[in-house]
């Protein structure tokens, strides 16, 4: 069933838990998470970027009610959450179109904007039932970025700043910069364990890993045990996806065929992934 993403995160961080949130492109990424999902029996929060808003050309409207339907079809647990949007426009369509939670990302702003429209997209989200994460500190590696930056180390999130930020913006949840960066191929990444057990005492509310392909398994499971609730997953997925496909093109026409081993590779991936954090 589609559940509300703030409910999935609050029970996981009570239990000492993370939930696994995977970046949804297609349809396939849906369904292979949600079988995955099953196949685990765990929850699990499906999420689409703006970025992948922008790959749909634009149009929230499609990909999320497939994926919402594919949620809601499942017998796992699983949320909608709208993830990194920037766009004003997008967050207000999230409540109609089934979304259970935003990330507004303000975080290519100064301090002091970033708290600004931040607060501003608390005030709308908790308005109309939504769970709001936010991201304080800079994560490297996301679209647009220039490529010299990708794998920076990025700005690393200050605790007591961090709590601040949370009290004055009121998010339920926060992105922090750890050591981890968008849309790394290999395994690679080290986290500052120190800083993140120095977050969680600060900061009140579930605390969000982004970039977690980049992250080894070990890494993962002591994230979750330093104090991290959201595990955010997408490149991991789509490298599945891709090498499922490369080996079968050539003259195969018809879609399906491949679309289905691309399916099975993601379900694959993010079964790995659920494994891993439960086992924490
Ligand atoms: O918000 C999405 C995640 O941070 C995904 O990052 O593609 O590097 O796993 P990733
Ligand atoms: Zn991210």
């Amino acid at each position: 069933p589609l559940v509300p993403t703030g409910e999935l995160v609050t029970e996981a961080a009570a239990a000492g838990r993370a939930v696994a949130a995977f970046n949804v492109i297609t349809l396939e990424h849906a369904e292979a998470v949600a079988a995955a999902a099953e196949e685990a029996g765990l929850p699990a929060v499906l999420q689409i970027s703006q970025n992948a808003v922008a790959y749909h050309g634009h149009r929230l409207g499609p990909i999320a009610a497939a994926t919402g339907a594919v949620a809601r079809c499942s017998t796992a647990p699983l949320a909608l959450h709208l993830d990194h949007a920037d766009s004003w426009e997008l967050v207000e369509a999230a409540p109609a179109e089934g979304f259970g939670s935003v990330m507004y990302d303000a975080s290519r702003l100064n301090a002091e904007e970033n708290l600004r429209r931040t607060a501003e997209a608390v005030r709308f989200g908790h308005a109309h039932g939504l769970w709001v994460e936010a991201e304080l500190g800079r994560i490297g590696g996301k679209p647009g970025e220039p490529p010299l930056d990708a794998h920076a180390p990025g700005v690393r999130t200050d605790p007591a700043e961090a709590a601040a930020y949370v009290k004055e913006t009121g998010v339920d949840a926060l992105a922090v910069a750890v050591g981890s960066s968008h849309a790394m191929t290999e395994r690679t990444a080290a986290l500052d364990h120190t800083l993140i057990a120095a977050l969680r005492s600060a900061v009140p509310v579930p605390l969000v890993l982004h970039g977690s392909s980049g992250v080894p398994d070990e890494e993962l499971a002591h994230a979750v045990r330093s104090g991290m609730t959201k595990i955010n997953i997408g490149t991991a997925l789509n490298q599945a996806f891709t090498s499922a496909l490369t080996t079968h093109l050539t003259d195969h026409p018809d879609p399906r065929p491949y679309l289905s081993l691309a399916r099975a590779a993601v379900r694959g991936r993010a079964h790995h992934f659920l494994t891993v954090l439960s086992g924490v």
